[in-house]
């Protein structure tokens, strides 16, 4: 098999390697500063091991400045009086600012977390500008209600009353490494099309490109202290931004461990919480499906971005008649996958994100081997430096083991086979994630008949990992609070005010 043959790294452009080498800055109050702890985290290539930037590691007192800045601009300066639509105007000059320096960002972001320029080209860097232009269009759309109330009193009392939409106030926008890009858009954008001023903290791992944009933001002329970037650890600034009192919302996507901390400590400021969190996401093949369409999608499914996607389909469930082919495609489209680092266009998967991404998930490949799963391919790391892991598709597994249970978040797939279409639904729902699901079939009444069975945020058919700025997106159960997208975002970002007037 091909995919054990890894090429160099290549070189950057000259716009990446002059970015690279820039100080390590936060963005605070519309400038560019360092921390007064000059602690630094290193920015490692993940494809060959090497550091290539180091970030500042912000601390406390710059959590204070950030928060600071961030309520001085929700409150006074132009940012409150701007008009609807002068907000809608910044966002879509900062989508043009995103499409200027399309091929910088797309490049950046593949040697900061490993996926394919290719591929950040084609998805993560046009669906960024693209959320930003939806949520443009949502500044101008933003609107309260009249209400007819039944509040008596004395002859000829009369009220006006009416219910007015209003910015929530200063965010926290906690993000994770494998859309860094793409989740500060889905972060940013509603909070700045209704008003609010935002702390945005990539993740410790992947922080260059909201850093690039950040630059962006100022060039696309947001005023001072509207957008506050600050990079750092998820335990100390990450979570002082958390538990600070003068944040009123905070915005999550990340691990379930680290979804629930959040809420239990945003319960002492009672902040508002939205939370996008891990999924275990079943892939279902009914016995009708098309074999060769569900290889390809299921191979997608589970492989895109090496597995390190929220929504993967990671739990591969076929129906008997067809398991047996299924499988062995998949497991011949895994073994054609060339793997390399993310600037070679020859490379199909990149490496994981980091070298403990790659121990966690050989970990959890061993523990399904020790609790005898079979290995069909993969399940194992080429010698070379940098975090690959081969796709492993796992047979032989059963409900109850670790493997089945719990987000691998590698490009690790463990296929099931089922008798009954019947029992499919609570076969799927066994998890305590309920992120997504996708149904492969042409059967309209089994798939009518199962979409409300299942318990996931988002159910697709025939198709898999679809996003659309317009498609509500979060999880029922342990897969989080909320939906981000569409109108269902707007609502998380405003407070509701009921003006009653005595006339
Ligand atoms: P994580 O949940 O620790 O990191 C996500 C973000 O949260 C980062 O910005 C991090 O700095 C921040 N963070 C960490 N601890 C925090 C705290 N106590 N308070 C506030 N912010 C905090 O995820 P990690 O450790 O990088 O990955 C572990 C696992 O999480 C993965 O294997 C995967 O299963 C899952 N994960 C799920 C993601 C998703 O899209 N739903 C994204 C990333 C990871
Ligand atoms: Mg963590």
């Amino acid at each position: 098999m091909n995919a054990a043959v890894i090429a160099p790294q290549l070189a950057p452009s000259p716009a990446v390697a002059a970015f690279l080498k820039r100080p390590p800055r936060l963005l605070i109050g519309g400038e560019w500063v360092d921390s007064r702890s000059q602690r630094r985290i290193p920015v490692i290539d993940p494809a060959t091991g090497g550091q290539i930037a180091a970030l500042v590691d912000a601390d406390q007192n710059d959590v204070e400045r950030a928060v600071k800045a961030a309520r001085k601009a929700f409150e006074s300066g132009p940012w409150p009086d701007m008009l609807p639509s002068q907000r809608q105007d910044l966002l879509l000059k900062l989508a043009d600012l995103i499409d200027q320096n399309a091929a910088e960002l797309a490049e950046l972001e593949s040697i900061d977390n490993g996926k394919t320029r290719f591929m950040a080209g084609l998805i993560d860097v046009p669906g960024t500008r693209d959320h930003f232009r939806y949520m443009a269009g949502w500044a101008t759309k933003i609107e309260g209600s009249t209400i007819d109330t039944s509040i008596g009193g004395p002859p000829g009392t009369k009220f006006h009353a009416y219910v007015r939409r209003e910015p929530v106030g200063v965010c926290a926008q906690i993000v994770p490494w494998n859309f860094p890009l793409a989740m500060a858009a889905w972060k940013l954008s509603p909070a700045l099309a209704t008003g609010c001023t935002c702390i945005l903290k990539p993740a410790e791992q992947t922080s260059l490109t909201a850093l690039r944009l950040g630059e962006l933001i100022l060039e696309a002329g947001f005023p001072p202290g509207v957008v506050n970037i600050l990079t750092g650890l998820g335990e100390t600034s990450g979570a002082a931004l958390v538990s600070h009192a003068d944040v009123d919302k905070v915005a999550f996507t990340g691990s379930t461990s680290v979804g629930k901390l959040i809420n239990k400590s945003a319960t002492d400021t009672l902040k508002r919480v939205s939370l996008e969190l891990g999924g275990k996401s079943p892939v279902i093949v009914l016995p009708d499906a098309d074999v060769a369409t569900v290889v390809g999608g299921a191979a997608q499914a589970i492989f895109f971005n090496s597995g390190q996607v929220c929504t993967a389909g990671s739990r591969l469930y076929v129906h008997r008649k067809l398991f047996d082919q299924v499988v062995e495609g998949v497991v011949t489209a895994a073994n054609s996958m060339k793997l390399g680092p993310g600037l070679d266009p020859a490379t199909q998967m990149g490496p994981l994100v980091s070298s403990e991404q790659q121990q966690r998930v050989m970990q959890y490949i061993e523990s399904g081997r020790s609790q005898g799963a079979s290995v069909l391919t993969g399940g194992e790391t080429p010698s070379h430096p940098g975090y690959f892991v081969k796709p492993t598709v796992l047979a032989n597994v059963r409900p109850e083991m670790t493997v089945v249970r719990e987000e691998i978040f590698g490009p690790v797939l463990v296929a099931q086979r089922f008798d009954d279409i019947n029992e499919i639904a609570a076969v799927a729902n066994d998890t305590p994630y309920g992120l997504s699901a996708s149904i492969w079939s042409n059967d309209l009444r089994a798939v009518h008949r199962l979409i409300p069975k299942l318990r996931a945020g988002t159910v697709w058919v025939n198709c898999h990992n679809m996003v659309d700025p317009n498609m509500p997106f979060g999880g029922f159960k342990q897969s989080g609070h909320g939906r981000e997208h569409g109108r269902a975002v707007i609502d998380m970002y405003t407070e509701l005010k009921s003006v009653c007037m005595s006339i």
